[in-house]
């Protein structure tokens, strides 16, 4: 089984509200394999711009449920463009819509994802609005959802596509960056960022990673290279970080 979650910086140019990359989910789609395989997205442009508008990390207000419900709407378009291009490379992927699934503060129940995988399905989640049991409304991250599917499945691998080639030792903006090929889970990374995004930012990210790490081999790649992609699936050696 392989787990993969296309981030949000790659599949949208996280700048423009709803700018979709269109030619890079295609390319992403032509290196996959057509079974044994889980999906992720995020939200990038189409998710973060308004869930920072409308503040949904900090819980329920009622001025703010139109905006939510915008929110999701996005996100299922950002999603059926996504579904649509991995059907027309035969990619049979089905869509599960996390706010539809689970309410947050539960256990998700991934029976379904097991259910479909059984049948050669391959299921397509992403980051999504959520409803949630004490504060009302959340964001679901789509890092969330890697994070159960990798305990639920134990992928042989975990691949998040990013829009750098992997973690670095500081903010891959600052100079003289390093690219970190190997990272042990155990140990504390010496990564810092100011990037922030309403899901927590890099440093989340590498924690769950680093929780992932447990279950499965986790690579950080660049989505603009699949071909990395390629040589990762065919367990040969490319630039990134591998997280053991
Ligand atoms: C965010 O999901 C979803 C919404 C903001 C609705 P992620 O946090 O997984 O998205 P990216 O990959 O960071 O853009």
């Amino acid at each position: 089984m392989i787990l993969i979650k296309m981030g949000g910086s790659v599949i949208s140019d996280k700048g423009k509200y709803k700018k979709f990359r269109e030619e890079t989910v295609r390319r992403i789609a032509g290196v996959l394999p057509k079974e044994k395989l889980l999906l992720v997205h995020g939200g990038g442009s189409f998710g973060h711009v308004l869930a920072h508008k409308y503040r949904i990390r900090e819980g329920y207000e009622k001025w703010k449920i139109l905006g939510f419900s915008e929110i999701g709407r996005d996100m299922e378009e950002l999603n059926l463009k996504i579904l649509k291009i991995l059907i027309e490379e035969k990619i049979p992927a089905v869509s599960i819509p996390p706010h539809a699934l689970f309410i947050m503060g539960d256990e998700p129940n991934m029976d379904i994802f097991h259910f479909i995988v059984d049948l050669n399905f391959v299921p397509l989640t992403f980051g999504d609005i959520i409803f949630h049991r004490s504060k009302g409304i959340e964001i679901c991250s789509g890092d969330y959802l890697m994070l159960h599917l990798a305990r639920e499945f134990k992928p042989e691998k975990t691949i998040f596509l990013t829009d750098v080639d992997g973690i670095y030792d500081k903010d891959p903006g600052e100079p003289g960056a390093k690219l970190i090929s190997v990272l042990e889970r155990n140990v504390e990374p010496e990564t810092s960022t100011k990037v922030k995004d309403v899901t927590g930012g890099i440093a989340y990210k590498i924690e769950i990673m680093r929780k992932i790490a447990r279950y499965s081999k986790v690579y950080v790649l660049n989505g603009f290279h699949p071909e990395r992609v390629k040589k990762v699936l065919d367990g040969e050696e490319t630039i990134g970080t591998v997280i053991i």
